[in-house]
This record gives C-alpha cells, sequence and structure tokens, in this order.
C-alpha cells in the first residue's frame, strides 16, 4: 500500500501550500493515506478547529501532531470528536482524544502514531518506548509512527529499537529535512521529513520577529509570514501488505515546484583553479 506524509505545517503559507499541492500529489500518486503533521499549523502553534477543517479540506486524511499540540486550547472542545486527529500517545497529563488510530483503506487497515520523544522539550511525557511496546501488539502489520522529538540521535535510538516491528519510523519537529531515507528490516525511517512553511525563513518563522525576540530581547513574539515563497516537505511510501516497507521517496517543492539536489560533477581535477 501507499503512503504520504507531511511535515509539520507552519502558519499560513504552509497551509496554503498544502492545499495547492497536496490535491495533486493524492492524483499523481494514489495514497491508500496522506498523513500530515498540523501542529505548527495554526499561526505557527497548534492547530483550530478552522485550520484542522483547512487540512482536511486539502485531502488530509489524518493529522498528527507534537509538542505544540495544546498551544490552541480550544483543541480540547474537539479533538474527542476526530478519530483523524492524534496527539502524542505518551501525553502523561493529557487524557483527551487518542494518540494512535487505526485506519481502514480499500487495501487494508493502517496503524498511525503519534509520539514525543522527551529530549529538549518542555511537554511531560510517558516513556515512548514503554508505551510503544504495549500498543504495537495489539495493532495491524502496517504502522506508521510520526516521531516528534529535537535530538536525531534519540530519534536513531528509536528506530533502532523498533526497525523490524514497525513500517515506517518518520521524524518531525525539526523542521529540516534529513539526508538518512533508508530501510532496514523492512523499517522505513528519516530522522525529519522537513516542514511545510516560508522557505527564507527560520524553521518557518519571520526571520525579523526571530532576530528581535532572540538577539535583540525586545518582547517581540514569533511570527509566521501570511505571504511568501514556500517549501513543502514530505515523503511517500510504498509497504507490504505484511508491513514491511519497500520504498521510501523523501520530495521537496519550493514555490510549488519539485527540486532536487543537483547531482555532483563527475570528475574535479585539483588545483587547476
Ligand atoms: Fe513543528
Ligand atoms: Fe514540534
Amino acid at each position: 500500500m501507499r503512503v504520504l506524509f507531511l511535515g509539520d505545517v507552519v502558519g499560513p503559507i504552509g497551509l496554503q501550500a498544502v492545499e495547492t499541492l497536496l490535491p495533486s500529489l493524492k492524483e499523481r500518486l494514489s495514497p491508500h493515506l496522506s498523513i500530515v503533521n498540523g501542529e505548527n499549523a495554526s499561526k505557527g502553534r497548534g492547530l483550530t478547529r478552522a485550520d484542522y477543517n483547512r487540512l482536511k479540506g486539502a485531502g488530509a486524511d489524518v493529522i498528527t501532531l507534537g509538542n505544540h499540540f495544546l498551544d490552541k486550547k480550544q483543541i480540547s472542545s474537539f479533538i474527542d470528536d476526530c478519530p483523524d486527529l492524534l496527539r502524542p500517545v505518551n501525553s502523561s497529563d493529557y487524557s483527551k482524544g487518542q494518540g494512535v488510530g487505526v485506519y481502514e483503506t480499500s487495501a487494508g487497515p493502517i496503524a498511525v502514531i503519534s509520539v514525543l520523544l522527551p529530549a529538549f522539550v518542555q511537554n511531560k511525557v510517558d516513556n515512548p518506548f514503554e508505551v510503544v511496546e504495549k500498543l504495537l501488539p495489539d495493532l495491524p502489520p502496517v504502522r506508521i509512527i510520526d516521531l516528534h522529538g529535537e535530538s536525531t540521535s534519540e530519534k536513531q535510538l528509536f528506530h533502532h529499537y523498533f526497525r523490524g516491528k514497525c513500517s515506517a519510523i518518520l521524524g518531525t519537529h525539526t523542521h529540516v529535512m534529513t539526508a538518512d531515507a533508508d530501510i532496514k528490516d523492512g523499517t522505513a525511517f528519516m530522522a525529519d521529513v522537513g516542514m511545510c512553511g516560508e522557505a527564507d525563513s527560520i524553521i518557518g518563522v519571520d526571520p525579523d520577529s526571530a532576530i528581535r525576540r532572540i538577539i535583540k530581547q525586545d518582547g517581540a513574539h514569533f511570527h509566521c509570514n501570511e505571504t511568501g515563497v514556500s517549501l513543502l516537505c514530505g515523503a511517500y511510501l510504498e509497504i507490504e501488505a505484511n508491513g514491511k516497507a519497500n520504498k521510501i521517496l523523501p520530495f521537496r517543492f519550493l514555490d510549488h515546484k519539485e527540486i532536487a539536489y543537483e547531482p555532483l560533477p563527475n570528475h574535479i581535477v585539483a588545483g587547476l583553479d
């Protein structure tokens, strides 16, 4: 089966990019399930009902969250009504909603789990290794984990611990795509799939507001611009019915156009310049 996964949607530019590109990506790739991380969709922090509706309208089947899941308090008023909206499964001090879901598709059921890793985040979380290990026996073979965390080594540790037991472990939260897409023991992995937001930014935040807040410390808030050039990042997966992944293809769209890194030159003779 085919799965499409988009990284953290950040602010209005990210939302617009998903609305523009996700329908055409779905037409091109015919995914059985499309998963979008929406933790920063509403002005960079959290998810409102209106922006949940926008992501659903764009074609997201499942929306995952992360450490910012409670930044828009209104989520507590609707998360229980939305089985396709997943907050971190190991949120130890929050009982509304759910962090794992099994979704029926035309090719069979797919489980999705939202996991929050503890390093460098302020949320209270239960041990993610113990929580996920307890869940796995009750899930169908095709299992996708949104692994939300800051630390690359922590993500690699999680991957090594659970590889062979999940179809894909896809990192989110850092908003910067890593060049480490791989499949080991049938588990596809990327430390981070990157974001959907403003391309010329500080992980989706307007650079001027970040300079004011962090360097000048004048009390400015982080701000996401309404207009600008977008970057949309994600990964496409192919998974066998037994849960083993056999393909992971990261993708990036800059200003709505698909981009790849330039190939290296074949041969450079040192010392000629
Ligand atoms: Fe994020
Ligand atoms: Fe995050």
